[in-house]
């Protein structure tokens, strides 16, 4: 195994934090205890008088359990978002390091980085959307703390090779983070088992795709221990609330709903595709493993505005944005939704002839 130090490459502030830790946490007694610790109101909503379990001890067994992973593998993040912001606020300094991502990919790598002022490098991806290994070597300079991977990829929907992703894990000296966040739609493909081979790998999971809850706010990172360690310093105490941590504990007694629902989507995706082809609206449909399809039209504006005005809602990237220009990110909806969708795109083939 290469060697690697993530405290070396840790912030000095970040190593000066003390997680927070609550007098209660250490509390083992047998009898109830009475809580008088943290300026709660005993006469609040039952449920919620407390602060959250901070320490996430039965939560984080139940995600390791379904994850293949060990609890001290796990980060806790409001959303996988939170934990991007959390990488960057650990391991970069402002003003003087940066990370580096391929275009086009997943807007919140840029957003966070520039909201902490980390500087950003770009080495966009080939033209089938794949990692351009040879650019992402050249493009590293020394202050480049991190590789950002998303794969499969959001917005192009497509996986990146396995062999690219290795070569640069194995390469690259920094962290790699790879962001999961649709490997529920193809989990044969997910990196979780090279965590034991690569102490520089960082994957980010989320609840918010194949697990269905958007609105729940939940993401993991799996890491080393050391690491997860590193990142939980850097994460707000108390972040998660007590009504996520219920719901997200139900829902992970029933892992086998998320490949079930994976499966669905998987179906409609492709009956929605073979639509897409053989579409004149369309010039190109790309290959998808995820829930959306990101297609390209000559009139993808005019697809856009008549969509919204039907209350179809896509995704339009607009003129002049690179490789996005002329493409639309299409959900893989119900099989209502996409009959729906279907039918609109079917009269205006006709329409715009
Ligand atoms: C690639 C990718 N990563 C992360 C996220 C954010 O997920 P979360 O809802 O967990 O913050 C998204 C959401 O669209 C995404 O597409």
């Amino acid at each position: 195994m290469k060697k690697f130090d993530p405290i070396s490459l840790a912030r000095p502030n970040v190593l000066k934090l003390v997680p927070y830790v609550g007098e209660r946490e250490a509390y083992t007694g047998k009898r109830a205890p009475v809580l008088l610790d943290s300026n709660e109101n005993p006469y609040g909503e039952e449920a919620l008088i407390r602060y959250p379990d901070n320490t996430f001890r039965e939560l984080k067994a139940r995600i390791a359990t379904v994850k293949g992973v060990t609890a001290q593998q796990l980060v806790l993040g409001v959303g996988s978002d939170e934990l991007i912001d959390m990488f960057v606020r650990a391991f970069c300094e402002p003003g003087r390091d940066n990370i580096l991502i391929s275009s086009p990919t997943f807007g919140m790598y840029h957003y966070y980085a520039t909201l902490n002022n980390v500087g950003i490098l770009d080495a966009p991806l080939t033209d089938d959307f794949q990692l351009d290994v040879a650019a992402i070597k050249a493009k590293v300079q020394p202050h480049t703390r991190a590789l950002f991977i998303c794969t499969p990829n959001n917005p192009t929907g497509n996986r990146m090779d396995p062999q690219a992703v290795r070569e640069l894990v194995e390469w690259f000296d920094g962290f790699v983070v790879v962001d999961e966040a649709y490997i529920d739609f193809c989990p044969q493909y997910g990196l979780t088992a090279e965590l034991a081979r690569y102490p520089n790998l960082i994957l980010l999971h989320t609840f918010s795709k194949a697990w269905g809850m958007a609105g729940l706010r939940m993401g993991v990172s799996l890491s080393s221990p050391e690491i997860a360690d590193l990142l939980g310093r850097v994460r707000p105490p108390y972040n998660i609330t007590t009504l996520s941590m219920q719901h997200l504990a139900q829902a992970l007694q029933h892992p086998e709903k998320v490949a079930e629902t994976a499966r669905r989507i998987a179906a409609n995706r492709v009956r929605l595709t073979e639509y897409l082809e053989q579409s004149r609206l369309f010039s190109r449909v790309c290959p998808s493993d995820t829930n959306f399809l990101l297609v390209y039209a000559e009139r993808a504006h005019t697809i856009f505005q008549r969509a919204f005005e039907e209350g179809i809602i896509i995704r339009s990237f607009g003129p002049n944005k690179g490789r996005l220009t002329n493409a639309l990110r299409i959900n893989v909806g119900t099989e209502g939704e996409n009959e729906r969708l279907i039918a609109l795109l079917a009269r205006l083939e006709t329409e715009l002839q």
